[in-house]
C-alpha cells in the first residue's frame, strides 16, 4: 500500500536530432527495484529513460529522455509518494546549445568541441525540499570507482538522503549494463554489505532496507 518512485537508466542529451551524450546504464537495476516493490504491494511508478528494459508487469511507467524531462516527471509523480528511489543514471551535463539541425561533418572539420553545462542536481533538489513532516523516504545510489564507502557516506550527508545505495561501478560483474550487482548499503545507522547476484535479488535486498527504514522500531515491552 505504501507508494514508490523509483528513477531508472541513463538520460539522453540532445546534441542534435541525430546524436546525444549518454551513459552505460541500462535500465536493469531501477527496473528490477520497481518490480520487487510491486511484487511486496507497493503502489510503483517508474520513471524510465531510453532503455530497452523490459517494462515491469504491474508498475505505471512514464519514460523520460533527458535530465530536465526526468525533474519533471519527478515533480508530479514524488506529489503522493512514501519512498523515492534515485537509481538513474542522470546525465551530469548537457551540451548548452543543442543544434536544430544535423551538425555536418562537412562544416565541423577535423576538430570540434561540444560545450557542456551542469544539469540540476535531481536528488540533491529533493534532499533540499526535505523539512516537511510527511517527507517521503530519499533513497539516493552512488555509482563509484574509488573509495566507494568514503564517497557514499559524503553523498548521504550532502544530498539528505535516508539510504544510499554505494555500488563499485569498476567491479566486474557489477554497476552499468550487466545483468549482476553487488552493493553496500550505507545510512546512518552504518553499512550493510548485500550478496553479489543478479539485480533480481539485490533489488529485494535494497526494499528490504527501505521497509526497515519505513517501519518504527517496536517498542519495547516494560517490565
Ligand atoms: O542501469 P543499470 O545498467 O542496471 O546500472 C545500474 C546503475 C549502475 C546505473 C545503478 O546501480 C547506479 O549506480 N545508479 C546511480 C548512477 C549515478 O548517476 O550515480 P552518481 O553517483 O553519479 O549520482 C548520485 C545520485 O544522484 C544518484 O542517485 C543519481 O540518480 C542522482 N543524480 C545524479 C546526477 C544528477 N544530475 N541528478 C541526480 O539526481
Amino acid at each position: 500500500g505504501r507508494r514508490i518512485v523509483v528513477t531508472a537508466g541513463p538520460t539522453h542529451e540532445a546534441i542534435d536530432p541525430a546524436r546525444f551524450v549518454g551513459n552505460r546504464s541500462s535500465g536493469k537495476m531501477g527496473a528490477a527495484i520497481a518490480a520487487a516493490a510491486q511484487r511486496r504491494g507497493a503502489e510503483v511508478t517508474l520513471l524510465l529513460g531510453p532503455s530497452s528494459v523490459p517494462e515491469p508487469v504491474g508498475v505505471t511507467v512514464v519514460r523520460v529522455e533527458s535530465a530536465f524531462d526526468l525533474q519533471d516527471a519527478l515533480a508530479t509523480a514524488v506529489k503522493s509518494a512514501d519512498v523515492i528511489v534515485m537509481s538513474a543514471a542522470v546525465a551530469d551535463y548537457r551540451p548548452a546549445k543543442p543544434a536544430a539541425q544535423k551538425l555536418k561533418r562537412s562544416e565541423l572539420g577535423q576538430k570540434t568541441a561540444i560545450e557542456l553545462v551542469a544539469n540540476p542536481d535531481l536528488l540533491a533538489g529533493l534532499g533540499k525540499q526535505r523539512g516537511a513532516k510527511k517527507a517521503p523516504l530519499l533513497v539516493g545510489f552512488a555509482a563509484e570507482t574509488n573509495d566507494v564507502i568514503a564517497n557514499a557516506k559524503k553523498k548521504l550527508a550532502s544530498k539528505k538522503c535516508d539510504l544510499i545505495v554505494a555500488n563499485d561501478v569498476s567491479e566486474a560483474g557489477a554497476g552499468f549494463g550487466v545483468d549482476t550487482n553487488r552493493v553496500t548499503l550505507v545510512d546512518a545507522a552504518g553499512s550493510i554489505d548485500l550478496p553479489a547476484g543478479p539485480k533480481t535479488h539485490v533489488a529485494h535486498g535494497i526494499v528490504d532496507r527501505v521497509v526497515a527504514l519505513l517501519e518504527p522500531e517496536p517498542k519495547r515491552r516494560k517490565r
